[in-house]
């Protein structure tokens, strides 16, 4: 499985030839201003929840790509309304999809729509596939739904954001990592704003300390999760 990082919270994971992209917000976001966004192809597109920076760019990503737009009920329901109908609803629960298992699961934040309409409720998925297993948390504080996931199955890796302010921070990213039983971390959702700037070298040495691994891939970057 790769992983390319799109900047905030959006990258694109390839799990053999399916590629699947996350939380398309890119124009918007200065720091990924040489992201070339008509380049990006995707089959699925998954995102967590119904706020700006997560749903950004989806309908003009979804007409380009012709993906399938997984995500909750409602914020289904609001991308139809724009005339995008290639979609998949779910609300938390599982479904096998040609690529493997996405269990949609409870993130302890909020959702609502950029014209302020609800969002549906947050999520995160995991996916399970022959290529490996991962879990990308979606938006959340540190929560007590973490300790369901083991019960999911084995994790490869784990993309989660380590921002505060909105998320968790690095030391509850450290702590989500060790009730997730998953010790190989992405870091999303840091540095875009004022709130949630990071010291990137002293949080990959805050869980190098604790004997896991913490990537800030570069955007643009392509790593192997
Ligand atoms: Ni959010
Ligand atoms: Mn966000």
């Amino acid at each position: 499985m790769e992983l390319t990082f799109y900047g905030h919270a959006c990258f694109l994971v390839k799990i053999g030839a399916t590629k699947i992209l996350f939380d398309p917000f890119i124009s918007p976001n200065p720091l990924a201003k040489d992201i070339d966004i008509n380049s990006i192809e995707a089959d699925y597109i998954f995102v967590s929840h119904g706020h700006e920076d997560h749903v950004a760019d989806l309908l003009s990503l979804a007409k380009q790509t012709q993906a399938t737009v997984v995500s909750n009920f409602e914020l289904i329901t609001w991308l139809g309304k724009q005339g995008y109908e290639k979609v998949h609803p779910m609300n938390f629960g599982t479904r096998t999809f040609d690529f493997g298992t996405v269990h949609f699961v409870p993130a302890a934040h909020s959702s609502a729509l950029p014209d302020g309409s609800y969002g549906g409720n947050p999520g995160g998925f995991i996916f399970k596939t022959e290529a490996g297993n991962f879990y990308y948390t979606g938006d959340t504080s540190l929560t007590a739904e973490f300790t369901m996931i083991p019960y999911y199955g084995t994790l490869d890796a784990a993309i989660m954001p380590v921002g505060g302010n909105f998320t968790m921070n690095v030391e509850e990213a450290l702590i989500a990592s060790n009730i997730i039983k998953c010790d190989n971390i992405v870091g999303v959702h840091y540095d875009t704003f004022g709130y949630i700037v990071i010291d990137k070298t002293a949080s990959i040495q805050q869980f190098k300390d604790a004997g896991k691994t913490l990537r800030l891939p570069e955007i643009g970057a392509t790593i192997t999760l």
